[in-house]
């Protein structure tokens, strides 16, 4: 596989083997320490990162690598105008293999057209987030043990969140999978994503009231409200404590309930929920190194 821009990009069958690996990894990680020797990973972040951009780091060491780029475009020669397609040409000069974020959607995609070296989508705007999703379904696998049966719950910032947007996707390809989308008015599932759904044939309920669904969710999916897309900040202010899932809320839900989120937290899950056993969210973080370092593998096509 050349690029990772689209979690389309990856089969079912490509996504299996990934979690298989990944699972491997983390059972035996003295065996990938060295797989990576003299390889090189470039991290290209033009908009703020801490788990994804370090994830991808821990990643490249934990398999004996390298690691080399820039956590914020102000120290790189985009200050100075150069374009995405120039910095992506000059490193991959320097690297095996390239992860970048950036605020545009579609940069990723356009870097992918000049690049001499596999790039690695790590967030494009409000568009899409591949690895997250790669890091959410191995959260699910392994705390769920299946992809398919499940009713996940999405609420927040639907609107914005790539994370979501990337999920959803995914989720489409699995059997008898049903979405409750919660989110306030002003932040609902864009229409493509809502149409996607409905080709798929799968079930969709939107509201924005999680307390009535809450009791028939397998997984809930919690989101910050994406407060950098916002044009105007009296709409984030008026938005951004909309949900706080605390423990009175979590009395309704099901003793197996899985709690994920992205990451970060602002104010959507209380403090007190992180003892709760249902809460997945910094075990997630944790998956996320182990399918990164699986996707790393498969993309510099090393066994
Ligand atoms: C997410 C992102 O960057 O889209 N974070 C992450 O990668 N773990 C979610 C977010 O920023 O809200």
């Amino acid at each position: 596989m050349k690029n990772l821009i689209d979690i389309k990009d990856l089969t079912e069958q490509e996504i299996e083997d990934l979690i298989k690996v990944a699972k491997n990894i983390m059972k035996n990680p003295e065996n990938y320490s060295d797989k990576c020797n003299h390889k090189k990973l470039a991290t290209l972040f033009f908009e703020p990162s801490t788990r994804t951009r370090l994830s991808f780091e821990a990643a490249m060491y934990e398999l004996g690598g390298h690691v080399i780029g820039f956590s914020d475009s102000n120290s790189s020669s985009t200050s100075k105008g150069e374009s995405v397609s120039d910095t992506i040409r000059t490193v991959g000069c320097y690297s095996d293999i390239i992860a970048m974020r950036h605020p545009k959607e579609g940069a990723p995609f356009v870097a992918s057209r000049k690049s001499t070296v596999p790039i690695i989508n790590a967030g494009d705007g409000g568009h899409n987030h591949p690895t997250q999703t790669l890091t959410d379904l191995l959260t699910i696998s392994c705390e769920k043990k299946r992809l398919n049966n499940l009713t996940i719950g999405l609420c927040g910032d639907l609107k914005f969140g790539r994370t979501v947007h990337s999920l959803i996707t995914a989720m489409l390809r699995y059997d008898n999978i049903k979405f409750i989308l919660i989110s306030p008015e002003e932040l609902k599932t864009p229409e493509y994503i809502k149409d996607n759904i409905k080709k798929s044939n799968k079930e969709f309920i939107e509201t924005n009231d999680i307390e009535e669904y809450i009791g028939d969710l397998d997984i809930l999916y919690m989101t910050r409200v994406q407060k950098e897309r916002f044009f105007n900040e009296e709409d984030y202010l008026r938005l951004k404590d909309y949900y706080i899932l605390d423990e009175e809320k979590l009395e309704k839900a099901k003793k197996d309930l899985c709690i994920m989120h992205p990451l970060p937290r602002v104010n959507e899950i209380s403090t007190k929920v992180d003892d709760d056993p249902r809460a997945c969210y910094f075990k997630q973080v944790l998956y996320g190194k182990y399918v990164r370092m699986a996707l790393i593998l498969k993309m510099l096509d090393i066994d």
